[in-house]
């Protein structure tokens, strides 16, 4: 099993503000001067100056284009101030790069227009390595980003999980019920296990290369593995998201993620990954204790999103009481429990982000 990032050491000798960084430390269960925090989908719709980007170019245009992909995470990052950088990108481009055709049409959301129904459909999927090659352009704007964050700011990675991944290519596009999944699944296992390999083969090569590329630190975002039941996961996710989480390199903290992930927590946590994300509804005390606890494991989370549409006074006790859940142990970064939604106003998350420094200073 890969070692926690905790015991891993600087192998990749990153500078020492680097190393040093809140959001680093706390990865790693340190002590640091204030909670570091950053808020999903920090770069979007909800900050005119995106809008702008996006007048001139469609979405995927953007995240290929280094320059631009590049623009919009820094962008965010120093509007906000917050203490790490996520590159901007999607989850989806994997499942292009394996020769589903995807687009994101205005207004609605992803559509694949090749669903994977059988097991020739997966056959017919790209070799994991070319695939995993073709989204250089993600690597590119990843050197080209973290060339131009502060020293001190670590810039994240990410990838969507196979079930999640999957998921989408199965239904072709975003779903309520995942029942074309849950019934490929059931009825045909070893399709299911053919297509989890191929995705765990793709993304363990891209995520290396984004290592390798200068992000500091990796989110695998599972976003919808919580409507799978405990016996489930274990089946049918657990084998692979395990085997991506254990292919990344030593040296870079694993944060995994998902929502309604509640009843998870634990076999998330025996994933071997260093930060357990907790969506909002889920209790951060209770979450942590459950995963291992603060001398084994962080967390990050778990502002309700909703939050920050509300009174400025409310979204601050509900920041109070996310703070007050980690009671200043180390360990904690401070995040929403899911993205930031379109329809915010960006004054209400730079105070945000301006709060939870103040109210965590050492
Ligand atoms: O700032 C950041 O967090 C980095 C960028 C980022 C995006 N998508 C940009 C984006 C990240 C980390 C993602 C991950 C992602 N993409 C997830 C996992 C996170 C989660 O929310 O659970 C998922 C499920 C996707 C798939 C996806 N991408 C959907 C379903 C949609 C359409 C719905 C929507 O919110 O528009 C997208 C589009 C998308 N991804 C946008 C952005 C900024 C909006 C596209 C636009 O500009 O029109």
């Amino acid at each position: 099993m890969r070692a926690r990032y905790r015991e891993s050491g600087n192998v990749l000798k990153l500078p020492a503000a680097l190393w040093d960084s809140a959001f680093l430390r706390t990865c790693r269960g340190e002590p640091a001067p204030r909670t570091p925090v950053w808020l999903m989908r920090q770069a979007g719709r909800y900050m005119a100056e995106y809008r702008a980007l996006r007048s001139r170019t469609s979405f995927l245009e953007l995240c290929r284009t280094p320059a631009l992909a590049a623009e919009a995470t820094l962008f965010a990052r120093e509007r906000l101030d917050v203490d790490a950088a996520i590159i901007f990108s999607d989850i989806l481009i994997a499942l292009e790069a394996l020769g589903l055709p995807l687009a994101f049409a205005a207004g609605d959301g992803p559509t694949l227009s090749r669903p994977i129904a059988s097991r020739a459909d997966v056959d017919a999927l790209r070799p994991g390595a070319a695939a995993a090659a073709d989204l250089g352009y993600v690597h590119d704007a990843i050197r080209l980003t973290a060339r131009g964050l502060p020293a001190d700011i670590p810039l994240i990675g990410f990838c969507g999980a196979p079930f999640t991944l999957a998921s989408y290519a199965i239904e072709g596009g975003s779903s309520r019920h995942f029942a074309r999944t849950k019934s490929l699944m059931y009825r045909e296992p070893a399709t299911w296990a053919a297509l989890m390999e191929r995705l765990v083969e793709t993304l363990s090569l891209y995520l290396a290369a984004q290592i390798a590329a200068g992000a500091s630190a990796l989110q695998i975002f599972d976003s919808w593995v919580g409507n799978l039941t405990r016996d489930d996961f274990a089946e049918f996710v657990a084998p692979w998201l395990n085997r991506l989480v254990d292919a990344v390199p030593a040296g870079v903290p694993v944060i995994v993620f998902g929502t309604d992930t509640g009843h998870l927590i634990h076999p998330i946590a025996a994933t071997g990954c260093d930060v357990v994300g907790v969506d909002a509804i889920t209790d951060l005390d209770a979450a942590w204790t459950t995963a291992g606890g603060p001398g084994r494991v962080s967390v990050q989370g778990n502002l309700d999103p909703c939050l920050l549409l509300g009174p400025r006074e409310r979204l601050l006790d509900g920041a109070d009481a996310v703070i007050a859940a980690a009671a200043g142990r180390p360990g904690h970064i401070f995040n929403l429990g899911h993205g930031v939604m379109k329809e915010t106003d960006p004054e209400q998350a730079v105070a945000l982000v301006k709060h939870v420094h103040e109210r965590t200073q050492r």
